[in-house]
C-alpha cells in the first residue's frame, strides 16, 4: 500500500491536485511525530490562512471522514507547529509490505506501466579502434541500469550501441596500417595497438601532411566499397568489439543493436532532401546549415562544403530509424553533458521539421568521470583503460577479502563481484549531472556508501538465515523503532523504481540500498534476532531479514550488481 497516496485521497485542498498534494508529504525527521507530515507551511499563500490554522482545519475535516475512521489505515492525525502529522497502522503496514515483499519476490518493486510502450536507449556508444576508457564508464553504466529499470516496469527496452565507425579517422588507421601495421600484433593487441596506430598517424602526420590526404582518399575508398579497404575497415570493427565484448560481460551489458554511424551512411539523403524541402537549409561558407539563432543556438551544420555529412546528420537519420522501426515512447541517449549543445541543436531541427515525436527525444546528460591518481589525455595516448581500473578493483577487493576472511571459500568468485560492484557503484551512486572523481579506496571502503557495504550487509543477512531459517510466516509482535524504520526503509522500493525511471536517475536505487543496509545494521546490532525474547518474535525478525534481502537483491540487479552468498 502507497500511504502517501491514501492520505493524498483523503485530504482535500482547493486548488491544489491529489499528485501535488502528494509530492508535498514527507517523511518527518523524527518519527516520534508521526510517519508522513504535510508541511503546512506550503499551503499558507494558496490557502490565505497561518500554517498552524491550515494543519487544526485540514485534522478536522479528516477525521471526520467515515471512511477514515472506518478504514484504519491511520491510527492518529494531529496538527503540530503548522504540520499535519500522520501515524499509520503499523501492524497492517508491516504486515502488507512482507506479505507483497514474498509474493513478488524477484519481481518486488516492478510495475506494469510500460507493456506495450518502446524505449530505445543509445549508450556506451563507443569509437571503433579507440580506447574504452574510465570516460565511457557512465554511458555503459548508466545505460544498462536505465535498460533493466524500464523493463522491470513492464517496457519493452531496445538498447543500442552507435558506434563511431564512420570518418576520415578509418582512412587514416588504413593508412598508418598499410605503412607500419603488422597483422599479428593488430590481432594480438587489438584496441590498444590499433590505437598505437593511430597515435602515430598523428605524429608523423604533422611531419608528412601529404598522409592527411591519403588518408582522405582510403575513407572514399572505403565509402565507395572498394574491397581492400572495406575488408581492413570491417576487421577493425571486428576487433575492437571483441575487445570491448571483454569489458561488457565484466559489467553484464548487453544490447540488441550495434547499428552505429556508418550504417546510416545511405539513409542521410532523404533526411537532407526533406530539409530542403522544407525550406530549413540554408548556405553558410559554402556548408549547408539549419539557422538556429531565433532559438539561441549555433546553425546546426548538415553538409560540409565538400558535401560531406556530419554527425548531427547521421543522428537525425538514426532518429529517424528508430522512430520508424521501433515506434519508440521514448528515445533516450546517455551521453555526457559536453554534447549538450549537439542534442538540442538536432532535436530542435527535428522539431522544426514537423516531426512530433521530436518531443520524445532524451538527452540523459551525466558529469565526467576522472581518477583521482591523475587526468588522462586522450590525444597523446596516455589513457586509463576502464578494463584496467576493473581489473585493478577486482586485485583490491581479493587483497581485502583475502585479510578479513583467508578461509572463505571462491576467494576469486567473491572478488570479481566486489570489485566490478564497486566500479558500477562508484558511478551510479551520485546524482549522474555530477563530476566524479573515482577513488579506489573510496568505492571499495567497507564501512562507507558503497556497494561492498551493502553486499557485506547482504552477506550477514544471509548467514542469519542459514542458522534461523528462511521465514516467511510469521505475526506481528510489539515493534522496535529500528523494525519499523527498516520496514519503512524496504516499503519505499517500488516507488523508488519509478522514481528512478522518471528522472532518469539510478542512483536513487543505489541510495535506497545503503539507506536500506544501514537501517537493517541498526536492526540487527539493537534486536536480537537468534536470541530474540521468544519464538514469535525471532520469527517475525527473521521474516523481516529475508524480507530486507530480497529487497536489496532486486536493488542491485537492477543496478548490475552480484550480491556474494558470503564474504
Ligand atoms: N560515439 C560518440 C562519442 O564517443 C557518442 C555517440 C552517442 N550517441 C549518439 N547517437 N550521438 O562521443
Amino acid at each position: 500500500m502507497d500511504y502517501k497516496k491514501y492520505i493524498a485521497e483523503k485530504l482535500n485542498v482547493e486548488g491544489l491536485s491529489k499528485d501535488e498534494l502528494y509530492d508535498l508529504i514527507a517523511l518527518p525527521p523524527n518519527t516520534e511525530m508521526g510517519d508522513y507530515a504535510l508541511p503546512c507551511f506550503k499551503l499558507a499563500k494558496l490557502m490565505r490562512k497561518s500554517p498552524v490554522m491550515i494543519a487544526e482545519d485540514l485534522k478536522n475535516s479528516i477525521l471526520a471522514d467515515e471512511s477514515v475512521v472506518s478504514e484504519k489505515v491511520l491510527s492518529e492525525v494531529s496538527a503540530v507547529n503548522g504540520y499535519l502529522n500522520f501515524k499509520i497502522n503499523k501492524g497492517d503496514f508491516v504486515r502488507s509490505t512482507l506479505d507483497r515483499i514474498f509474493k513478488e519476490g524477484d519481481q518486488y518493486g516492478s510495475a506494469t506501466e510500460g507493456v506495450g510502450k518502446t524505449i530505445c536507449l543509445d549508450y556506451s556508444s563507443i569509437n571503433i579502434a579507440k580506447p574504452f576508457h574510465i570516460g565511457h564508464l557512465s554511458t555503459t553504466v548508466l545505460g544498462g541500469a536505465l535498460y533493466r529499470i524500464f523493463n522491470f516496469l513492464g517496457y519493452k527496452t531496445v538498447g543500442i550501441n552507435h558506434l563511431g565507425d564512420y570518418g576520415t579517422q578509418f582512412g587514416k588507421l588504413i593508412s598508418a596500417y598499410k605503412r607500419w601495421g603488422d597483422k599479428d600484433t593488430i590481432e594480438k593487441g587489438g584496441i590498444r595497438a590499433l590505437n598505437e596506430l593511430y597515435v602515430k598517424f598523428h605524429q608523423e602526420a604533422e611531419i608528412h601532411p601529404e598522409y592527411d590526404d591519403e588518408a582522405r582518399a582510403y575513407f572514399k575508398k572505403i565509402e565507395q566499397g572498394d574491397e581492400e579497404c572495406q575488408a581492413l575497415f570491417h576487421w577493425f570493427k571486428e576487433l575492437t568489439l571483441k575487445d570491448v565484448q571483454r569489458i561488457y560481460d565484466m559489467l553484464d551489458i548487453r544490447f540488441d543493436s550495434y547499428a552505429g554511424e556508418s550504417f546510416f551512411a545511405d539513409k542521410m539523403q532523404p533526411v537532407v532532401d526533406e530539409l530542403k524541402e522544407k525550406g530549413l537549409l540554408v548556405e553558410s561558407r559554402g556548408a549547408q546549415v539549419v539557422d538556429l539563432e531565433e532559438y539561441g543556438m549555433a546553425p546546426c551544420m548538415i553538409l560540409k562544403s565538400d558535401g560531406t555529412s556530419l554527425y548531427a546528420t547521421r543522428d537525425m537519420a538514426a532518429a529517424q530509424y528508430r522512430k520508424d522501426t521501433y515506434d519508440f515512447h521514448k528515445c533516450l541517449y546517455v551521453v555526457a553533458y559536453q554534447q549538450n549543445l549537439h542534442f538540442k541543436q538536432f532535436f530542435k531541427v527535428l522539431e522544426l521539421m514537423g516531426k512530433e515525436w521530436a518531443k520524445d527525444l532524451v538527452h540523459v546528460a551525466y558529469g565526467m568521470v576522472s581518477l583521482e591518481e591523475g587526468t588522462m589525455s586522450t590525444r597523446k595516448g596516455n589513457v586509463i583503460f576502464l578494463e584496467d581500473v576493473i581489473n585493478k578493483c577486482i586485485e583490491k577487493a581479493y587483497t581485502i577479502i583475502d585479510e578479513k576472511n583467508p578461509d572463505l571459500e571462491n576467494k576469486r568468485d567473491v572478488a570479481q563481484k566486489v570489485g566490478v560492484g564497486a566500479v558500477i557503484f562508484g558511478a551510479l551512486y551520485n546524482n549522474k549531472i555530477k563530476d566524479i572523481v573515482f577513488s579506489y579506496d573510496k568505492v571499495l571502503n567497507f564501512d562507507g556508501e558503497t556497494s561492498v557495504y551493502v553486499q557485506y550487509t547482504c552477506a550477514r543477512a544471509n548467514s542469519v538465515l542459514q542458522k534461523g531459517g528462511i521465514v516467511k510466516e510469521y505475526e506481528v509482535p510489539e515493534l522496535s523503532l529500528e523494525e519499523i524504520e527498516l520496514v519503512k526503509g524496504i516499503a519505499t522500493f517500488p516507488e523508488t523504481v519509478a522514481m528512478a525511471a522518471e528522472k532518469y536517475e539510478p542512483s536513487c536505487i543505489s541510495r535506497f540500498a545503503v539507506d536500506v543496509a544501514q537501517k537493517f545494521n541498526k536492526f540487527y546490532f539493537n534486536c536480537k534476532i537468534l536470541a530474540a525474547e521468544d519464538e514469535k518474535t525471532k520469527n517475525f525478525r527473521l521474516a523481516l531479514t529475508n524480507a530486507t534481502l530480497q529487497a536489496l537483491k532486486n536493488a542491485f540487479t537492477l543496478l548490475g550488481i552480484g550480491i556474494p552468498d558470503k564474504m
